[in-house]
């Protein structure tokens, strides 16, 4: 999981080495906070905020550590804090995020271990399988906490210190953020659900929408914003360049989630093939001979191991991994033309913080 979380080996481009450390302050503080303000009220509702803030910890903070390296390549002045807060706010949007999926794609496993939902569900006396019941309360618990998130996300961003234009811009990019998030996620579960036409095109697009948006556009142009110094040029050229890393990163994931090592990717191994998701894997082998040899284990919740890892090795023979490889390329060299191209007004240090980011993308296991 560290591999991501390491400095930028490009000299120039990387943020100053406490600005990760004070995000992480900001993060515990703000959990800290809501905890013992919970504890006015009913003693779960304190365990629910102590729980997230200990489950938050697990991340790979990748957004704020981006957020925080293009800042540091467009602004030489020392990080203040209202990026911090900001890249701070980022990192919680994600986990609301994150809440609110676990809870769509029935997941109880994240980043190793139990989820939110996973303990709360957990009954430690007997260590059984969670009752109906017991499932209910903590898939509640989880959509509530990431509905709190969400609002926590928008005070940060509506209080940050800064110029008042500057903070309307970056409440415009948070609502456009969580939009296209939504977008995607919606047609996520309508891909799963038949209510969506599966098609390869709209299952692309709708992989940019839920995770390019958030992830990687969302804290490259917040960067931009707060440097105060990007042409419309440069912050529409990190858009662009953050949809396409942010496309690879989630068609990434879906490789990892189907044929990568759940002792490193954290989570459950076969998940997605039980659940029936429609990513690009599947989409890819829908349009193979070897599809009506998948398509009846595909969407078993009882799926057992055996027949997940004779599902991946179709999958594998039938060329669908090879050609999800093939669209991460595609989007790495659309990345490398839209940085070489001179009308965009990115500076060197920008580009070079994309390119690291890229590399450091590259063969990721988790
Ligand atoms: C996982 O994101 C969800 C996606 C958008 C693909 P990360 O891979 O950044 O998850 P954590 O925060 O490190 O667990
Ligand atoms: C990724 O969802 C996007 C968000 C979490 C908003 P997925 O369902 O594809 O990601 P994982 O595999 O659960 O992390
Ligand atoms: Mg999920
Ligand atoms: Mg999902």
């Amino acid at each position: 999981m560290d591999e991501l979380r390491e400095k930028s080996p490009t000299p120039g481009t990387q943020a100053p080495p406490d600005a990760a450390e004070r995000v992480s302050l900001a993060i515990s503080a703000a959990f800290d906070h809501r905890t013992r303000a919970a504890e006015a009220y009913h003693p779960v509702f304190a365990q629910l905020w102590k729980i997230c803030g200990e489950r938050v910890a697990g991340g790979k903070r990748i957004r704020p550590r981006l957020m925080l390296d293009m800042l540091a390549a467009l602004s030489d002045d020392a990080v203040p804090d209202s990026a911090i807060e900001i890249a701070a706010a980022i990192e919680l949007l994600h986990a609301s995020f994150l809440l609110h999926d676990d809870v769509f794609d029935g997941d109880l496993t994240r980043r190793g271990s139990l989820n939110l939902v996973g303990l709360l569900a957990h009954d430690e006396q007997t260590d059984a399988a969670p009752t109906p019941e017991r499932l209910h309360w903590a898939r509640s618990c989880g959509i509530l906490m990431g509905d709190l998130l969400l609002a926590e996300v928008h005070q940060i961003f509506a209080r940050v210190d800064a110029a008042p234009d500057l903070r309307t811009r970056l409440l415009d990019l948070l609502a456009h953020a969580i939009t296209e998030s939504v977008v995607g996620e919606q047609l996520d579960i309508g891909l799963e659900d038949g209510a969506v036409v599966a098609d390869t095109a709209t299952v692309l697009e709708m992989c940019r929408l839920k995770t390019a948006t958030y992830t990687f556009e969302l804290p490259l142009r917040a960067a931009a914003i707060l440097a105060g110094a990007a042409s419309p040029a440069a912050e529409s050229a990190l858009a662009t360049a953050g949809a396409h890393l942010g496309l690879a990163f989630q068609l990434q994931d879906d490789l990892l989630s189907t044929f990568g090592d759940p002792a490193a990717h954290g989570k459950d191994a076969f998940s997605d093939l039980r659940e029936g998701k429609e990513t690009a894997v599947i989409s890819a082998a829908r349009m193979t001979s070897a599809w009506p040899e998948i398509e009846p284990a595909f969407g078993t919740g009882s799926l057992t191991s055996t027949e997940g890892e004779r599902m991946r090795g179709l999958l594998r023979d039938c060329g669908a991994e090879a050609f999800v490889h093939g669209l991460i390329d595609d989007q790495m060299r659309a990345l490398h033309e839209t940085l070489a191209d001179p009308a965009s007004g990115l500076p060197d240090a920008a580009r070079d913080t994309l390119v690291a980011l890229a590399d450091r993308l590259d063969g990721r296991r988790s």
